[in-house]
């Protein structure tokens, strides 16, 4: 089996692409991050499991970055099993969750769309000849409960809930493409409950005690859900303990 985690250099990437090179069946992890080579965790981690972890240079808000790593993938394996969309953005200089409606920018509004939208669906785009084969393939986006449109009962954060929203669409739209054309492929969006690093991190206070997650946990429970989905549970949307979130 071979697997994609896209967004691998921390967080919860890269405990993602730790707990499949640790399992005996996956023969090639690529785990990719905008500079590869400046993190320590996935050094360490390809100490560890030498050429079966493969780090791979991929900005999700460049298209011709993920063409040529989608090229670089394809030179190496024919098939994929596996891709975790795991990039995503909450905060960076310039982008900072809005409180109120003053707060809203263009250019994060755009900045936002382009890494949390529509960078997993173009990882998909180029990827999709990998992923269309007689096995079992998974897409898991890694969304987030706050782009629920239902559940929004709180406001505020404009950008980042309606990204991954925008991304929510999109992956149940691409899930009824892919099972006209590829029913082998199970496409989800996953929230991974609040996670221990650098995203949640300024705003982890008021998190009930036992719900902030280390991203190892993080990475086993969302590990759970996509062994156990099956074609019918393709787009849909859920939560880390399997629950069903509204749109
Ligand atoms: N943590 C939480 O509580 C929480 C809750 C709900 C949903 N999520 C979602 O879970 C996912 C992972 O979050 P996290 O908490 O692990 O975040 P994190 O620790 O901040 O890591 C974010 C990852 O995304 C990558 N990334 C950001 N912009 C990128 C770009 N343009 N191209 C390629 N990679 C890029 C980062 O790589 P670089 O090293 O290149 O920056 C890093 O690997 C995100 O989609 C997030 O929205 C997290």
């Amino acid at each position: 089996m071979h697997a994609l985690v896209q967004g691998a250099s921390r967080g919860i990437g890269l405990a993602m692409a730790t707990a499949l090179a640790a399992r005996h069946e996956m023969e090639t992890v690529f785990a990719s991050a905008r500079r590869p080579a400046e993190s320590d965790g996935l050094a360490s981690l390809r100490d560890r499991h030498g050429d079966r972890v493969q780090l791979v240079s991929l900005d999700v808000a460049d298209e011709a970055s993920i063409a040529a790593a989608a090229r670089h993938i394809r030179e190496r394996v024919s098939e994929l099993h596996l891709l975790v969309n795991v990039a995503g953005l909450l905060h960076e200089p310039g982008v900072a969750p809005e409180k109120r409606l003053e707060q809203v920018d263009d250019a994060a509004l755009a900045r936002l769309f382009a890494v949390n939208a529509a960078g997993p669906l173009l990882v998909v785009k180029h990827l999709a000849p990998l992923l269309m084969h007689e096995r079992r393939a998974v897409v898991a986006n890694l969304s987030a409960r706050v782009g629920s449109i239902g559940d929004n009962r709180l406001g505020g954060w404009y950008g980042y809930r309606a990204s991954k929203a925008a991304q929510n669409m999109l992956t149940k739209t691409l899930a009824i493409e892919l099972g006209r054309r590829a029913p082998n492929v199970i496409c989800v969006a996953l929230h991974p409950g609040t996670v221990d690093t650098a995203l949640s991190l300024p705003f982890q206070r008021g998190v009930p005690e036992g719900r902030l997650f280390s991203p190892d946990r993080a990475a086993r429970q969302l590990l759970a859900i996509i062994d156990s989905l099956e074609p019918e549970d393709s787009g849909r949307f859920l939560a880390w303990d399997r629950t069903t979130i509204p749109w």
